[in-house]
């Protein structure tokens, strides 16, 4: 009884120190907390939807080699677990509160189908999270951003190479591609895009310093918006769309790159 109250008093005590930094999470860090619990919601979803049983995953295509069923119950809870990461940044800034978001995912016909489906929102999702790393300052954001977006990562990582014998191009000219908020929410289904899922559940977050983000092959710049104001979504959506055909077809993004070099975000 004595360790706990003593623990838990240290353990407030250090929550204090924490809050009272200039590097705790904002209330500015809301919408892209959100946006990110949006995005990591839907990929739970998206693996719980689906009954992934022996049967089903037997039936696609090198099911023999890949091993599915054990990998993606792994995959599954560590969905969930990303889920409750986001969730446990948000409540630390008062006035986060989880999106009432009600997605629906269509089951699959057919287990080819779901990799390919699972291939595209994990892809999609990773690249959403590394885009909205360009919208916080708080180091415990970029942290849980950075982690959520290479666990999502591996995950496509894996998916695709079980798909496609080569996965990673000798002839890329891209670093992975990256979406930002504005880009995600267009209601297409394609890799980059996940309005019809989100539905308008959360809003995208402001650009930082009042700026836009631009997603080029290697980095990502800030200028002004173009119109002054909020953000611009033609603007940074296409910049970005290019980017975002996939891994497979890296050439299309060689034009988002050079123009706007006003600052650099690094
Ligand atoms: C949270 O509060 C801050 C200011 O206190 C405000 O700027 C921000 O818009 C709020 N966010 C939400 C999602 O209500
Ligand atoms: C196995 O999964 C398929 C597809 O998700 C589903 O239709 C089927 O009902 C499941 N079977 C069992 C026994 O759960
Ligand atoms: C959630 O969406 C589904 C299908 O779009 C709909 O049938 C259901 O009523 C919705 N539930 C809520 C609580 O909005
Ligand atoms: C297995 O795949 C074949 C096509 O390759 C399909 O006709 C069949 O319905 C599938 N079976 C299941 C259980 O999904
Ligand atoms: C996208 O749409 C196609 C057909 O319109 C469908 O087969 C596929 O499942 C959809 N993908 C996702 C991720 O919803
Ligand atoms: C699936 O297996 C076949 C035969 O073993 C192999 O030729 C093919 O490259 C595999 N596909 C992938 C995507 O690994
Ligand atoms: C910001 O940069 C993007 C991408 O380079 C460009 O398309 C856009 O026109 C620029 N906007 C302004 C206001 O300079
Ligand atoms: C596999 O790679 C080829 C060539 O790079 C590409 O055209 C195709 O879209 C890829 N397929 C998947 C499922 O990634
Ligand atoms: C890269 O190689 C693939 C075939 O492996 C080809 O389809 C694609 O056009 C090539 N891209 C460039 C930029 O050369």
């Amino acid at each position: 009884m004595r360790i706990f109250s003593a623990l838990s008093s240290l353990l407030l005590a250090g929550a204090a120190v924490a809050q009272s930094s200039d590097c705790a999470p904002k209330s500015s860090d809301v919408q892209t907390l959100q946006f990110a619990w949006a995005l990591q919601h839907l990929s739970e979803r998206f693996w719980s939807s689906q009954s992934l049983n022996q049967t089903f995953l037997s039936n696609a295509t090198n099911a023999t080699t890949a091993n599915y069923p054990p990998n993606f119950q792994g995959i599954t809870r560590e969905n969930r677990l990303g889920v409750r990461a986001v969730q446990q940044i948000g409540n630390s800034i008062s006035n986060f509160t989880t999106p009432r978001c009600n997605i629906t995912i269509p089951q699959s016909a057919n287990a080819d189908s779901f990799l390919k489906n699972a291939l595209q929102v994990e892809q999609t999702v990773a690249g959403g999270l590394i885009g909205l790393a360009a919208f916080t300052q708080s180091p415990e954001v970029s942290f849980l951003l950075a982690r959520l977006a290479a666990q999502h990562s591996a995950q496509a990582a894996y998916l695709g190479t079980e798909q496609n014998a080569t996965f990673f191009p000798a002839n890329s000219t891209s670093l992975i591609p990256a979406y930002t908020p504005d880009q995600l929410i267009k209601a297409t289904n394609q890799t980059g895009q996940l309005g019809t899922l989100l539905k308008g559940c959360v809003t995208p977050p402001a650009g930082p310093c009042g700026q836009q983000v631009n997603i080029g092959p290697l980095v990502a710049t800030l200028n002004s918006t173009r119109t002054g104001g909020g953000t611009s979504s033609s603007a940074s959506a296409s910049a970005s769309t290019t980017g975002a055909t996939s891994l497979a077809s890296p050439t299309t993004t060689a034009t988002a790159t050079s123009a706007a070099r006003n600052r650099r975000f690094f």
